[in-house]
């Protein structure tokens, strides 16, 4: 019976209390294509670059087995991710891990400077432990008591390409800050990360929107009305790494 409610219920994704204590229900999705792995897919033909590689696991796979797979090996490594408690075919059930970070930045505008640091220190422990996200968009990391968790790994991340898993996730993120209107400043952001992971990324990040700086060529009076909001954020973040080259330079 509880299984026929949870396959009715509206939504996708939802929180309900089990005994007490709230829990997050996900149900399984066939294939998900979203806009990002559309715009991925254009980049990556265009520029064939492996960070551009398309992530969408393959239709005959079980998404639930494989997120819970995730989330089981990372939990199990001491990663801030919701503890899986339950998994059938259709759905699982995982530990509830706090508000996302977007809806609490909509409410306290404040913290938005501190979250977004702690995201990126939750994102370089993460890569540290050898595992990467897929999908480090800034709504798919939650606080609960302070802490940063990483949700939503129904993303296919290649081990073949780990570096550039890496910084797919880095991009991913700061384009998710463009986005959202955080304006993010990309040396900043990549300083933290390097900080944490102990690793140069910033050279690749400006290297890579410098090679898209094509797409500005889309930037012009005729082309606005069929500009998506991805393109629109691909071209600002582009303009920022000029700018920030042109410093580097001068
Ligand atoms: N374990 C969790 N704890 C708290 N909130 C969660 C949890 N899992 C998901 N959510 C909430 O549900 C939303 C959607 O879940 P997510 O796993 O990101 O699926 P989607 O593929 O739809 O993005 C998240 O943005 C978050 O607000
Ligand atoms: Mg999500």
């Amino acid at each position: 019976m509880i299984r026929k409610a949870i396959l009715s219920a509206n939504s996708r994704v939802f929180s309900t209390e089990i005994d007490g204590v709230k829990v997050v229900v996900k149900k399984y999705e066939k294939s998900k294509k979203n806009k990002w792995h559309i715009l991925l897919r254009i980049f990556f033909r265009l520029t064939k670059h492996p960070l551009l590689t398309p992530t969408v696991l393959s239709a005959d796979k079980n998404s639930v087995l494989f997120e819970t797979g995730k989330l089981k090996n990372m939990f199990s490594r001491g990663i801030n991710v919701p503890r899986v408690l339950y998994i059938c075919d259709d759905y699982f059930v995982m530990s509830y891990t706090g508000e996302n970070l977007t809806d609490i930045i909509d409410k306290e505008p404040k913290r938005r400077r501190e979250l977004i640091e702690k995201a990126i220190i939750q994102m370089a422990l993460m890569h540290n432990a050898g595992f990467t996200h897929g999908g480090s968009q800034i709504r798919n990391f939650t606080e609960l008591n302070g802490e940063i968790f990483s949700i939503d790994f129904e993303e296919v991340t290649s081990d073949d390409f780990r570096d550039e898993m890496r910084l797919r996730d880095v991009m991913l993120f700061i384009f998710s800050l463009q986005e959202n209107n955080y304006d993010p400043d990309v040396a900043e952001i990549c300083a933290l990360y390097e900080k944490y992971a102990k690793t140069n990324i910033f050279p690749s990040v400006l290297e890579l929107l410098l090679k898209l700086r094509w797409l500005k060529a889309f930037n012009m009076k005729i082309f606005k009305p069929w500009l998506g909001q991805d393109l629109k954020c691909a071209i600002e973040m582009v303009k920022k790494a000029e700018a920030v080259s042109a410093d580097n330079d001068g």
